[in-house]
């Protein structure tokens, strides 16, 4: 059976697990993820670069609904710090959005997605440079801890790997067109946020 690969790096769990934690790991895994939409072709290529939209979907909309506001109550220049934060996902979405309906075989896919590659990741390195510490620093670590919740909950709305055996809501929002994972994230994480912040 499975054609379907993804990349594997499992969110760590536990009661000290803060949501730098998971984000961290998600840039790990949406990097893996690269690798696996570039080093596949045809349909399996298909499945790995829906699974990276979905992943990359998840991933920017806990940042956008929690983290990056949480960043500009923190830090003198804070402010600067997240809105260039905020541009470069702009600038990835719109790459991406351009992507989502190429063929995935066709000769200027792998283009695109290297240069989307290389956007996603440097985003993700200035993230990890200049926010993340930041969060560490300033933010209560019982807080930093409460917020992996709303990481957690945007990856319910879109798990990004085969789940055997789970005939639910959840199957069919997989089979489903890949950009409403993105909205289900949103609806979820400001569910979840709205949760812990009470
Ligand atoms: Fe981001
Ligand atoms: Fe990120």
């Amino acid at each position: 059976m499975p054609d379907r690969r993804t990349a594997d790096t499992a969110l760590p769990t536990g009661t000290d697990v803060d949501v730098v934690d998971l984000l961290l790991t998600q840039h790990a895994r949406i990097e893996e993820q690269f690798l696996l939409v570039i080093g596949a072709s045809g349909q399996a290529r298909q499945r790995a670069f829906d699974d990276l939209v979905r992943l990359l979907a998840v991933h920017e909309t806990a940042e956008e609904e929690v983290v990056h506001p949480l960043s500009r109550t923190i830090a003198d220049g804070a402010d600067g710090i997240v809105d260039d934060r905020l541009q470069e996902e702009r600038q990835a979405k719109e790459m991406l959005t351009a992507l989502i309906d190429a063929d995935v075989d066709s000769d200027g896919f792998e283009t695109s997605l290297l240069l989307l590659r290389n956007a996603v990741l440097t985003h993700a390195r200035h993230e990890e440079r200049y926010e993340f510490p930041q969060l560490r620093a300033k933010v209560p670590a019982d807080r930093l801890r409460g917020l992996a919740d709303v990481v957690r909950a945007a990856e319910a709305a879109a798990p990004t790997r085969p789940h055997p055996g789970a005939e639910s809501a959840t199957a069919n929002l997989v089979a489903g067109p890949v950009l409403a994972a993105a909205d289900r994230a949103r609806d979820l994480v400001r569910e979840a946020a709205r949760r812990i912040e009470s």
